[in-house]
């Protein structure tokens, strides 16, 4: 029983549509009827400013990092689910959420939150990598792919040491989604009409 209402909790979680939410309370606005239309952090900073792109950005971050850490409540003591398997769900839920439509966002930030849940180091890694991605190519979609990248080969590299498989085949899946979701980007950076960000 705990694992099934884990399994709901966790893909509730993710479903939590802070973009749409956000911008419908506080600014009176469907940010998927602007910008690229994308339930996510990227199309808040464009379409609502800086503040309200941060409080996306840190609200879709603690979704993962929250489903990850949900078996350490003493609720789920029971509960065996690997906790990565928790964050998966967690992406699904941003990705197609319950509370939207089940059109979501496309999975950057929820997965980075689920990487700081459970091995925090990959996800400085990955942080950083995004940064400089992004100081180089000014695009976030670019930056979110080159990390996607980046996070399964140190999740190879992690595997090797450690033999953590879970890690491995959760952030393949992650990488998976991220490219999928990208779709629409990839054709925009081959066509060279992606939007660039100014404030890098
Ligand atoms: O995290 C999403 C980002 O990589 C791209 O968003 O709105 O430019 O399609 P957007």
């Amino acid at each position: 029983m705990e694992n099934i209402i884990l399994i709901i909790c966790a893909y509730l979680l993710g479903s939590i549509p802070s973009a749409l939410w956000v911008g419908k309370i506080f600014y009176k606005t469907d940010v998927r009827q602007h910008g690229s239309g994308n339930l996510g952090a990227t199309n808040t900073f464009r379409v609502l400013g800086k503040t309200a792109g941060i409080v996306v950005t840190l609200l879709d971050i603690l979704k993962g990092t929250a489903a990850v850490l949900l078996p350490l409540l003493p609720l789920f003591a029971a509960g065996t689910i690997h906790p990565l398997l928790l964050g998966a769900l967690a992406v699904i839920g941003h990705m197609f959420p319950l509370f939207a439509n089940f059109k979501g966002g496309k999975a950057v930030a929820t997965s980075g939150g689920v990487l700081l849940g459970y091995n925090w180091p990959i996800f400085i890694v990955v942080l950083l990598v995004f940064l400089i991605a992004l100081k180089f190519t000014k695009m976030v979609s670019l930056s979110s792919m080159i990390v996607a990248v980046v996070g399964f080969i140190y999740s190879i590299i992690y595997f090797v040491i450690s033999g953590d498989i879970y890690l491995m085949i959760i952030v393949g899946f992650m990488a998976i989604f991220i490219f999928y979701r990208h779709r629409a980007n990839i054709a925009r950076i081959k066509a060279g009409t992606e939007p660039k960000v100014k404030w890098m």
